[in-house]
């Protein structure tokens, strides 16, 4: 999408359709919606006023409106798009509301849409909190750009649905103000582009997206950004003694992939590290088709699990996005990549297997796998000076049982940390939800014959037995530990996005790793 940012009247600007957002601003629970629009143009407020007069559209959020020829606008068509009560509007709000004015404009083959900026102070402060423009501005063009992806890459017959153009049409306004919406607007395309990187490496098949190429598409993108990144495989692996991760690899033909991206800040005249600056390191499970290996899947819903390799995309996305943004502050990505397959070489339950940390570790099944891959990932970092780690797995079908689609399972050893991340996450408006990873379970991953097994002892809380097998390997380093396993895929399409690959975790690892930021 060709994405432009235009400050002038939105009125008298020329385009098949016309976006503007509008809040209910009535207050009380049951209070009957009163329309506004967040815009203070007399003429595009003019245009609605009948039909939002009449009651018709309550400005609920996801609800649209749509006018043709209105009055008085050089537009041809006016969307007018709900964002839900003005009262604790949140930005997230606004992402989506861009997102579902591009999804509108798709059936109707429309190709060109503007947006209105949408002017917060258009409404009285009793009812909206003013967000600040640079962060309006990021996210709204977030949520369109997120929004305009579709999947047709694999039909012979492709239905061109795009939205090839995109204006955001904001107000004249004084040029600090100007230059603060123009900030927002290309931080926007970066993190939205590499939401959608992060989105089409998740989507590819397994046949497609073997470990090999999941490597040659991160050294793609990292010579693209001018990013370090080096692929290795089995022997980097055998050298390393990641005993882990080998174990799970052994059963594939195809070689497995440890990808290293480093990002390391241009430092300003009289700027320096001090030897206590933070290292942050994310660490991706990168499963490109989990079968489950010898303890194999169920054939149902087995061909999900070409998703298996979300958390490792998501970091790559990231590590996109930290090279355009350039956050003042040092940030390895390493991504554990292989296929979990059942095979004469294949690793099996019962085996034991040694760890890069030394620690070993009894196989109970073979289809925990990704937490084998991630011990000796998050080792690693450690090992290259990371000071914090995050990592991001599809890891436990549990963590979906607990937390459903909407929320992924956060896990931390370390409250300052995780406050860090949870207000980062305010901002990205993904959701998480913290669960426990306290030394009451360790009991779950005790082995009669090894340091620690690899499932629970029983089936309950089997994400916690999951992240206590992690924390034995980030020991004191401060860690998050993201069970994206029910977030990565949406089976639905939502108003604001296509159905498929979500991209989750790479906005709020995005806001997490700024936190840390000189
Ligand atoms: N990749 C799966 C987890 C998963 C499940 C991701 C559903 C997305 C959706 C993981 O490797 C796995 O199979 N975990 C097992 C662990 C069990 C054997 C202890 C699980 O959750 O069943
Ligand atoms: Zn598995
Ligand atoms: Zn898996």
């Amino acid at each position: 999408m060709d994405t432009k940012l235009l400050f002038q009247d939105a009125a008298s600007f020329q385009t098949p359709m016309l976006a503007v957002f509008a809040v209910d601003i009535a207050v009380g629970k049951d209070a009957e919606p009163v329309v506004a629009l967040l815009t203070t143009s007399d003429a595009v407020a003019g245009a609605a006023a009948k039909v939002l007069a009449s009651g018709e559209f309550k400005a609920a959020a996801g609800e649209t409106l749509l006018l043709h020829a209105p009055n008085g606008l050089k537009t041809e068509r006016l969307l007018v798009v709900g964002l839900g009560k003005a009262k604790g509007l949140s930005v997230d709000e606004v992402r989506k509301g861009a997102g579902t004015a591009v999804r509108a404009a798709k059936p109707l083959g429309v190709r060109e849409l503007a947006i209105a900026f949408p002017e917060d102070h258009a409404l009285d402060d009793e009812h909206l909190e003013t967000l600040p423009c640079m962060l309006l501005s990021r996210v709204l063009v977030e949520g369109a750009e997120v929004a305009e992806l579709d999947w047709d890459t694999y039909r012979s017959e492709r239905k061109d649905r795009s939205v090839r153009a995109l204006s955001v049409i904001a107000k004249e306004a004084e040029k600090s103000t100007r230059a603060e919406i123009q900030e927002g607007f290309d931080a926007g395309l970066i993190v939205a582009a590499a939401q959608n990187f992060t989105r089409t490496l998740v989507n590819e098949p397994g046949n497609v997206l073997t470990p090999t190429e999941l490597g040659k598409r991160a050294a793609a993108m990292c010579a693209e950004v001018g990013l370090k990144c080096e692929v290795h495989s089995t022997a980097k692996l055998q050298e390393l003694k990641m005993g882990a991760f080998a174990a799970v690899a052994q059963g594939s033909e195809q070689p497995p992939a440890l990808i290293v991206m480093t990002y390391e800040p241009k430092l300003g005249k009289g700027e320096s590290f001090g030897a206590d600056s933070p290292v942050l390191g994310l660490v991706g499970k990168g499963i490109t088709f989990d079968t489950g290996g010898i303890s194999i899947k169920p054939g149902d819903g087995m061909e999900k699990m070409k998703y298996d390799m979300a958390g490792a995309a998501a970091m790559i996305g990231a590590m996109r996005a930290i090279a355009q943004l350039k956050p003042k502050v040092k940030v390895i990505g390493i991504v554990c990549s292989a296929e979990n397959m059942p095979d004469g070489k294949a690793y099996r339950p019962g085996d034991v297997v040694t760890a890069m940390s030394g620690k070993t570790i009894e196989v109970i099944n073979t289809d925990a796998e990704g937490r084998l891959v991630l011990a000796d990932g998050l080792h690693y970092a450690k090992t290259l000076g990371c000071t914090h780690l995050i990592d991001a797995a599809t890891l436990t079908g549990a963590c979906v049982v607990a937390l459903g689609i909407v929320n992924v399972g956060l896990f931390s050893n370390d409250e300052a940390t995780w406050q860090k991340f949870t207000d980062a996450a305010k901002i990205s408006g993904e959701k998480f939800w913290r669960l426990p990873c306290t030394d009451d379970y360790k009991d779950q991953i005790k082995s009669h014959i090894a340091d620690m097994r690899n499932t629970g002892a029983n089936r309950w809380g089997g994400a916690i037995s999951a992240a206590m097998f992690l924390k034995e390997f980030v020991g004191e380093t401060p860690w998050v530990h993201l069970d994206i396993a029910g977030c990565a895929w949406n089976d639905e399409n939502k108003p604001w996005l296509a159905n498929g690959p979500s991209g989750i975790a790479v906005r709020s690892i995005l806001e997490w790793v700024r936190a840390y930021a000189a």
